[in-house]
């Protein structure tokens, strides 16, 4: 395990990159609909309490339809990033037994197979993570990059991606008068057993809402 994460995450410093041309502060403003005082009023939350939750199927929808605005219009491929959810309050499907993991995919999302029910051990670093209404996270197909012989020098470029779209995401809250916090996502280790069908994908950075 130890090998294949010091593998998956090595950088070649002066490598050309993914997405070379890209500007993160040059994006057009379709990308960028936040206001002044979106900006002004953003600010990390993480007490959670799951029984306050008061976060709606339209609000998951319009966070995922923003990532998928930002990721076509950075040219990434739903193949090579797909956002994902951990609904913990049912928002996805009042009757299934949270918490349950989406990927966003085709506009819809659709349950992740589960090697074991996600618990208060389960995932995070920080546990209280567990508490948020639903976490998005970024997960990465690794075999789209090999394929591209990106393999070598892709994880610093992912880590700047995905912590600007949690980033995003915050953004997004702030302007929705939603609270939630960017954290360092999902211990690779506890997805890779968690999650079914996972050995060829990683999660980057996550945004935990209320
Ligand atoms: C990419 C990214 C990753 C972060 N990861 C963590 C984390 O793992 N744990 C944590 O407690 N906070 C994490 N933070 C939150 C920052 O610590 C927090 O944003 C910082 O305290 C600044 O507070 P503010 O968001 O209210 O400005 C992360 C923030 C970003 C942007």
């Amino acid at each position: 395990m130890l090998g294949r994460m010091i593998d998956e995450t090595s950088n070649i410093i002066g490598a050309d990159g993914y997405l070379p041309g890209l500007r993160l502060n040059e994006l057009p403003d379709v990308l960028f609909p936040f206001r002044e005082e979106d900006i002004a009023a953003r600010e990390s939350f993480r007490y959670f309490d799951r029984n306050k939750a008061h976060l709606t199927l339209a609000d998951l929808q319009q966070f995922a339809s923003y990532f998928d605005k930002l990721r076509t219009g950075m040219d990434i491929s739903e193949e090579a990033l797909s956002l994902h959810v951990i609904d913990n309050v049912g928002v996805v499907n009042p009757a299934s037994e949270a918490p349950v993991a989406y990927r966003y995919g085709g506009g819809n999302f659709q349950a992740r197979a589960l090697n074991e029910p996600i618990g208060r051990e389960s995932l995070y670093i920080q546990e209280e993570m567990h508490d948020a209404g639903a976490v998005l996270f970024f997960v990465w197909k690794l075999n789209f990059f090999k394929e591209q012989e990106m393999r070598d020098r892709y994880y610093r470029d992912l880590m700047i991606l995905s912590g600007f779209f949690g980033h995003q995401c915050s953004l997004l809250a702030s302007n929705r008068g939603i609270k939630g916090t960017v954290f360092a996502g999902l211990s690779p280790i506890e997805f890779y057993s968690v999650f079914q069908g996972s050995e060829d994908e990683i999660p980057i950075f996550a945004f935990a809402i209320e």
